[in-house]
C-alpha cells in the first residue's frame, strides 16, 4: 500500500508523424526540437504526443470548469464555522478510515494527472518535463501520509507506546505558487491524517491547481462516506486590512494551526498577526552547491544546471550559488578552466520558452520580473561580471538565465533569495572555506556537494547546515519518504518535522500521556 512509485495514466498513442523537413521552424541545422526530431524512439514519441495534447489545452478545460469566487470577510467566518462544527466528527473517525480516504484520494489524484499538468502549465507556466513530477510527488505524499494515519492508532504494531494521539482542530494550508499541486496536496492530506478540517488558501496566482488538487481530495472523502467539507477551498484578494478577508482566515480563533510555504517575510506577518498561536512554516533558502577538484565534471555541471535553472529558478531548493574549491574555480588550471567552460556552455545554450513551446527546456517566470529578482537580473554588485548575462525576451516572463562570477564573500547576491534565473560563482582556497561561505546565510534549507573524494564528502556532511543536503545530486527534488524536506535556520518555523518525513503528521496533534491520571 506505500508502493511510492509514481504511476502514470497510460500514454495517448502518438498520431503518425507529418513528414517535415529537417532543420524546419528551428535554428539552421537545429534536428533536435519537438517538431523536427525524428521519431525513431517510440516511447519519446509518446512522450512528446501526451506533452503536445496537454499543451494545447484550452485553460478552462484545464480542472474543473468553475472558478472559485473571491470570498468576502463575512464568508470566511461561515467557511470557518462550518469546518469547526465538522472538527469534533473527523477527528473522532478511526485513522484506520482516514488512511483509507487518503489512499483513494491517492487515486483520484493520479485520474486527474492530465488536468493537474494542464493547470500547471498554463498557471504558473510550468513545463510538462517539470509538471508531471509533481503529481507523482501529491499522489505518494496520499500513500505515504495514509501510513502515517495508521501509526497514530496505539494498537499499530509501531505505535508510540503509551502515548495517545489528539486532534488539534482547523488547520488553514496556504501554499506557495511555485509547486501549486504537490505543497497543497501534501499539506492537505497530513492535515486531514492527523484528524483536521483543512481550509484550502491557493496562492493568487495558481488557484485552478489547488482547486483540481481540493476536488480529487474532496471526492475521496465523499467516496469513503465523510463530508467533503472536512477540506473547503477558499480564496481571498490580497490586503493586510484589519478586515481583510485573509487577515480574518489567518487570525481567525477557530483556526487552530496555520501551514505555510511561502517567504520569510509572510512567514513574518502571520506571526505577527498570530502571537503565541501555531504557524508551521516553510520558508526561503540561499542554496550553494560546492564542487572540490575530486568531483566529476559532466555530472557537476548537468546537475549545477538542473538545481539552478529548473523551473526557472524558482523553488525554494534551487541552487542560486556555486562554490569552486581550489583548482575547480581556477581557470589557468585544466580543471578549473574545463569546469568553466561546460559550465558556461550549458547555461549559454539552455533552450528557453513559454511551456505551450514544447522545445522549451527552461519556462517562463509567473510573473513579471520585479523587487530583488529584477536586480538580480539586471545589476553586478563591484566584483561580479557576467559569464553568461541574462536577456528579456519577448514575452515579459520570458528571460534567458544568467551566470555571474566574481560573487563577493557576504554580497547582496551571497545573502539574498532572489528566486529566479540567475546562479552566482564563489571561489574558495579550501573546503572548509566554501563550507564557511555555504554556512553564511540566514537560511539553511538545501545544499549540495560535488566531490568524488569520501573525506571531502564526510568533512562536508559534519559542518554543512542546512535541512536537505546532497551528495553528487540536484539539489532539488526531494522524494516522498526518501528526502524528507525541511530546513534549518530561518527556512523554518514551528516544531519543523519535514514534509514527507515519518514524523510531520505526528507534529500535527497533540500527545496525552495514556498511563497518566485524568
Ligand atoms: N520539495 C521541493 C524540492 O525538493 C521544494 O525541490
Amino acid at each position: 500500500p506505500d508502493d511510492l512509485t509514481p504511476r502514470r495514466r497510460p500514454r495517448p498513442t502518438p498520431e503518425p508523424a507529418e513528414p517535415s523537413e529537417p532543420g524546419e521552424g528551428g535554428a539552421p541545422g537545429a534536428s533536435d526540437t519537438f517538431e523536427n526530431a525524428p521519431d525513431t524512439d517510440p516511447a519519446v514519441a509518446a512522450s512528446r504526443a501526451w506533452a503536445a495534447e496537454i499543451v494545447s489545452r484550452d485553460p478552462a478545460e484545464a480542472g474543473a470548469p468553475r472558478t472559485v469566487p473571491l470570498t468576502t470577510t463575512a464568508q470566511v467566518d461561515e467557511v470557518v464555522a462550518r469546518a469547526a462544527r465538522l472538527a469534533p466528527g473527523w477527528a473522532g473517525t478511526a485513522p484506520s478510515v482516514r488512511a483509507r480516504v487518503l489512499r483513494a484520494a491517492a487515486r483520484h489524484l493520479e485520474a486527474a494527472r492530465a488536468d493537474l499538468v494542464a493547470a500547471m502549465v498554463h498557471e504558473p507556466g510550468k513545463t510538462v518535463a517539470e509538471a508531471d513530477p509533481e503529481v507523482s510527488e501529491a499522489v505518494d505524499f496520499a500513500a505515504w501520509y495514509a501510513g502515517s494515519a495508521e501509526r497514530l492508532d496505539p494498537a499499530h504494531p509501531e505505535a508510540v507506546p503509551g502515548a495517545v494521539f489528539e486532534p488539534r482542530g482547523v488547520t488553514l494550508v496556504t501554499p506557495p505558487w511555485n509547486f501549486p499541486v504537490s505543497i497543497p496536496a501534501g499539506g492537505v492530506l497530513a492535515a486531514l491524517a492527523a484528524g483536521s478540517p483543512v481550509i484550502a488558501k491557493p496562492a493568487h496566482p495558481t488557484p485552478r491547481c489547488f482547486e483540481v488538487v481540493v476536488d480529487a481530495i474532496r471526492a475521496a472523502l465523499a467516496e469513503c462516506g465523510a463530508d467533503p467539507d472536512v477540506v473547503q477551498l477558499v480564496r481571498v484578494a490580497d490586503g493586510e486590512g484589519e478586515d481583510a478577508p485573509g487577515r480574518r482566515l489567518v487570525t481567525h480563533p477557530d483556526v487552530e494551526r496555520v501551514v505555510l510555504t511561502g517567504s520569510i517575510e509572510t512567514a513574518r506577518l502571520f506571526a505577527s498577526w498570530r502571537p503565541e498561536r501555531e504557524v508551521l512554516a516553510e520558508t526561503s533558502g540561499k542554496n550553494a552547491l560546492v564542487v572540490t577538484p575530486a568531483a566529476d565534471p559532466d555530472l557537476a555541471v548537468a546537475d549545477i544546471v538542473r538545481s539552478a535553472f529548473g523551473h526557472a529558478g524558482q523553488k525554494c531548493s534551487a541552487a542560486s550559488l556555486v562554490i569552486l574549491v581550489g583548482a575547480a574555480g581556477d581557470r589557468r588550471t585544466p580543471t578549473g578552466a574545463r569546469l568553466r567552460r561546460q559550465l558556461v556552455d550549458a547555461v549559454g545554450s539552455l533552450a528557453v520558452g513559454l511551456p505551450t513551446d514544447p522545445g522549451a527546456v527552461m519556462g517562463p517566470l509567473t510573473e513579471p520580473a520585479e523587487g530583488k529578482l529584477l536586480r538580480a537580473l539586471t545589476t553586478l554588485d563591484p566584483g561580479e561580471r557576467w559569464l553568461v548575462r541574462p536577456r528579456p525576451l519577448d514575452d515579459d516572463r520570458l528571460w534567458t538565465p544568467g551566470l555571474k562570477e566574481g560573487v563577493a564573500p557576504g554580497s547582496w547576491f551571497h545573502r539574498t533569495e532572489c528566486f529566479g534565473p540567475v546562479l552566482g560563482v564563489l571561489t574558495a582556497e579550501t573546503l572548509d572555506e566554501a563550507i564557511d561561505l555555504q554556512n553564511a546565510v540566514d537560511f539553511g534549507l538545501t545544499a549540495g556537494i560535488h566531490s568524488l573524494d569520501e573525506d571531502e564528502i564526510d568533512h562536508w556532511l559534519d559542518r554543512v547546515e542546512a535541512g536537505n543536503v546532497y551528495v553528487n545530486r540536484h539539489i532539488t527534488g526531494a522524494i516522498v519518504r526518501r528526502q524528507p524536506f525541511g530546513g534549518w535556520k530561518a527556512s523554518v518555523v514551528g516544531p519543523g518535522a519535514k514534509a514527507g518525513g515519518p514524523h510531520y503528521v505526528a507534529q500535527l496533534g497533540a500527545w496525552r500521556d495514556a498511563l497518566a491520571p485524568d
